[in-house]
């Protein structure tokens, strides 16, 4: 589906992407990483929306500078920061959106409200936008990628800032979209539940990828166990040493002065270039 080459970005002297290769062929891939790590860079270049220094990328056997307009014909790319219209309501944003894209007013109507329903919004379409929760603002823009029905789907953190009753609709509105779908997160929640293929970005290159089971197998049955200047350590970050060690020996060394820690995304990152003892 995508083929992504020796992708590189600078803004000035910033280095936001550092020769990412890589394919994705996944319904569901998530793009995860820490803020500043390049996901919305990647995501930007990839939907057409930026041009990259250098480097390729091939979506569905177009190239993102020969076949910009092809390419832009079979995605849809909604960004982090996309707000609907506060006057407008649901099913005008779909119409609107649906005549952009080539549809006559009675089949976007039609589309729009089968979106709208398909997403369990009925009872909110004629509802201006600013009167409707977070959730369900996201939800207008997810219903828009259901009536599109591209190809390929990207989502830039789409649950970011919502409460956590808000983000589990969102996710399910997002597991109706039959199109494929590139979205970037930073919780490891989000990318366990919606996707299958997870690729991990850290400064501009991809540490990591694979399942979330994968991803997550070395810490299977672990803790992570922390403490200023403590003297066991698998990683020192500054002062702080920490290790990963089996549930099992947590009381150990909390009786060694170490605070315990649920494994988090984090320890992806903090783990990074460490072989952890099985
Ligand atoms: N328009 C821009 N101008 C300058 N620097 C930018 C711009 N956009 C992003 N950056 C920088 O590029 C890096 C990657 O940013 P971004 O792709 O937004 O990361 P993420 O989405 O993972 O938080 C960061 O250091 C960020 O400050
Ligand atoms: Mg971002």
């Amino acid at each position: 589906m995508i083929r992504v080459k020796d992708l590189t970005k600078k803004y000035g002297n910033i280095h936001a992407l550092k020769g990412v290769t890589i394919e994705i062929n996944d319904k569901v891939t998530s793009i995860i990483g820490r803020n500043g790590a390049g996901k919305t860079t990647f995501i930007r270049i990839l939907s057409t929306q930026l041009k990259p220094t250098s480097g390729s990328v091939n979506i569905n056997g177009m190239d993102i500078d020969r076949d910009i307009n092809k390419i832009r014909k079979i995605i849809l790319s909604i960004p982090q920061e996309a707000q609907p219209v506060g006057i407008m309501t649901p099913l005008e944003h779909l119409e609107l959106y649906l005549i952009a894209r080539g549809y006559s007013l009675s089949e976007a109507r039609r589309e729009g409200k089968y979106a709208l329903e398909e997403l369990e919004m009925e009872e909110f379409k004629d509802v201006p936008c600013d009167e409707l929760s977070g959730g369900m603002k996201r939800k207008v823009f997810v219903a828009m990628a259901l009536a599109s029905k591209v190809d390929i789907v990207f989502l830039d953190e789409p649950t970011t800032g919502l409460d956590p009753l808000s983000r589990m609709e969102v996710w399910n509105s997002i597991r109706k979209l039959d199109s494929n779908i590139i979205l970037t997160t930073h919780y490891m929640e989000e990318a366990s539940e919606l996707s299958n293929k997870v690729i991990v970005f850290n400064e501009g290159q991809v540490v990591s990828q694979g399942t979330v089971r994968d991803l997550l197998a070395p810490f299977k049955n672990k803790v992570r166990v922390e403490k200023t200047n403590g003297e066991e350590y698998d990683v020192k970050i500054g002062k702080l040493s920490i290790k990963y060690v089996p549930n099992d020996r947590a009381q150990e060394y909390l009786s060694k002065g170490y605070d315990v820690k649920n494994i988090t995304l984090d320890d992806l990152f903090i783990s990074r270039g460490v072989t952890l003892e099985s």
